[in-house]
C-alpha cells in the first residue's frame, strides 16, 4: 500500500512512533552521560529493558521474605480482637464465624473475643499498677524502636539492589507500620503514662537512622532487631502480651534479611572490616548497652535479671553482626568476655552479693515456640528464619 492510501490515523500513529523513538533515544542517551559524570541522569534505579529492578530478579530473596512473609501474614483483628483493627478479610470473618458455629459452648467459651474492658480487667487481675509500669516502661523502649524500624526500612529500600530485596523490604516495611500501631494500642491499653525515649534509646536510634547506605542494615536488622526478637521472646509467655510472638517471627525473619541479601550482593572485605566503619559499629551499639542498668529494675519487677537479658542480647547481636560481615574492632569471642568482665564489675559495685556469672551465656528467651525459632536462626543460618 503507498503511504498517502494508509489511513491517516495509522499514518499519525506511524509519525507518533518515529518521534517517540527519537526521544526515548536522546532522553537515555542524555541520562546516561550525566550518570557517567555523575550529574544526575536516572533517579529510579530501574531496568524497563529487561522489566526488572537494577540488580535482576533475586527470586531467591523474593521466596524467602517476600513470599514467607505473606504466607505468615497476621491480622490485630483476629489475633488482639479489643483493639480496634478491623484487618481480617471478608472470608477470614466467615472463617472465623463458621469455626465457632461447631464449637461447644465450652470451646466457644475459650475462644472468646475478648474486648477491651475485659482485656483491662484481665491487665489488672495478672498484674500489680507497678508491673503494668514495668511492662510498659519496657515494651515502650521497644515501641518507639517499632517507629525508627518504619523509617529505616522505607529508607533502605532505595539502598539495595533487585526485584527481590525490594519485595523483602517493601513487606518489612509494612510489618513494621503494623508493629507500631498495634505496640501502640496495646500499650495504651495499660492504663499508666508511656513514657517517652530514654536518653538512649535516642540516641541508639538517631544513630541507626542516620548510619550510611547498607549500615543501616547494621544497626536496624542486625542491633535493634536483635534486641527486639529477645524482648519479644523472653515476653511473649506473660499474660496478655502473647501477640508478642507474631512479632517475634516477622523479628526473626528481619534478622536474617542482612545475611540473605549479602549471600546475593556481598560487601566488599573494605566495607565489611574497615577500621573506621568497624568504630562506628560499635559507637552505634554503645547507647544500647547503657540501657541495661537503665531498665534493671523495671526488669526486675518482671522476674527478669537486667544482665542476663543484656548478655544474652549481645551475645545474640555479636552472632548475627559476624555472619553477615560486620565486624567490630575486636571479634566476638574477645569482645563477650570483655562485656562480661564488665557486667560483672558493674554489679560487684551495685549487688552486695554478687558472685561472679557468664552473663553472656544466658538465654532469656522463654517460650517454646520462640526458642525453637531462635535456635533455627542461630543453628540453622539465616534460610531458615
Ligand atoms: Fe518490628
Ligand atoms: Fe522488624
Amino acid at each position: 500500500m503507498e503511504f498517502d492510501k494508509i489511513p491517516v490515523r495509522r499514518q499519525v500513529t506511524h509519525l507518533n512512533r518515529r518521534i517517540e523513538a527519537i526521544a526515548n533515544r536522546m532522553v537515555r542517551r542524555v541520562d546516561g552521560t550525566k550518570g557517567r559524570l555523575r550529574l544526575g541522569g536516572r533517579a529510579a534505579a530501574y531496568d524497563d529493558a529487561n522489566y526488572e529492578f537494577i540488580g535482576g530478579a533475586s527470586d531467591v530473596l523474593r521466596k524467602k521474605h517476600y513470599d514467607k512473609s505473606l504466607r505468615l501474614l497476621w491480622k490485630a483483628e483476629k489475633h488482639a480482637p479489643w483493639l480496634s483493627f478491623s484487618d481480617n478479610s471478608k472470608a477470614e470473618r466467615e472463617l472465623e464465624e463458621m469455626a465457632l458455629r461447631s464449637m461447644t459452648d465450652e470451646e466457644k467459651e475459650a475462644r472468646k473475643r475478648l474486648s477491651m474492658p475485659e482485656f483491662k480487667e484481665l491487665l489488672n487481675r495478672e498484674y500489680t499498677v507497678r508491673q503494668k509500669e514495668a511492662i510498659v516502661a519496657v515494651l515502650s523502649a521497644i515501641g518507639h524502636g517499632e517507629a525508627y524500624a518504619w523509617l529505616v526500612s522505607a529508607s533502605l529500600l532505595s539502598e539495595v539492589k533487585s526485584t527481590g530485596a525490594r519485595a523483602a523490604l517493601t513487606m518489612q516495611v509494612m510489618e513494621e507500620a503494623k508493629h507500631f500501631v498495634v505496640m501502640r494500642e496495646l500499650l495504651q491499653a495499660f492504663d499508666v503514662p508511656i513514657p517517652r525515649q530514654s536518653a538512649w534509646e535516642y540516641l541508639f536510634l538517631e544513630w541507626v537512622l542516620k548510619s550510611d547506605g547498607l549500615e543501616k542494615f547494621f544497626g536496624m536488622n542486625v542491633a535493634v532487631e536483635g534486641i527486639a526478637l529477645s524482648f519479644f521472646g523472653m515476653m511473649s509467655t506473660m499474660p496478655g502480651l502473647e501477640i508478642l510472638r507474631l512479632f517475634h517471627l516477622d523479628e526473626s525473619r528481619h534478622t536474617a534479611l542482612p545475611s540473605n541479601y549479602f549471600k546475593e550482593f556481598p560487601m566488599t572485605e573494605w566495607q565489611k572490616r574497615n577500621p573506621v566503619a568497624r568504630l562506628r559499629r560499635l559507637k552505634v551499639i554503645l547507647p544500647a548497652l547503657a540501657l541495661i542498668p537503665y531498665l534493671e529494675d523495671d526488669l526486675a519487677e518482671l522476674g527478669i535479671d537486667a544482665f542476663e537479658f543484656g548478655g544474652s542480647v549481645l551475645s545474640k547481636v555479636s552472632f548475627l553482626a559476624e555472619r553477615a560481615g560486620f565486624y567490630f574492632p575486636v571479634p566476638r569471642s574477645v569482645l563477650l568476655p570483655v562485656l562480661n568482665g564488665l557486667f560483672n564489675g558493674y554489679c560487684r559495685v551495685t549487688r552486695p552479693e554478687h558472685d561472679h556469672q557468664a552473663y553472656t551465656d544466658a538465654d532469656t528467651t522463654r517460650g517454646d515456640a520462640e526458642r525453637a525459632v531462635e535456635k533455627a536462626i542461630f543453628f540453622g543460618g539465616a534460610d531458615a528464619a
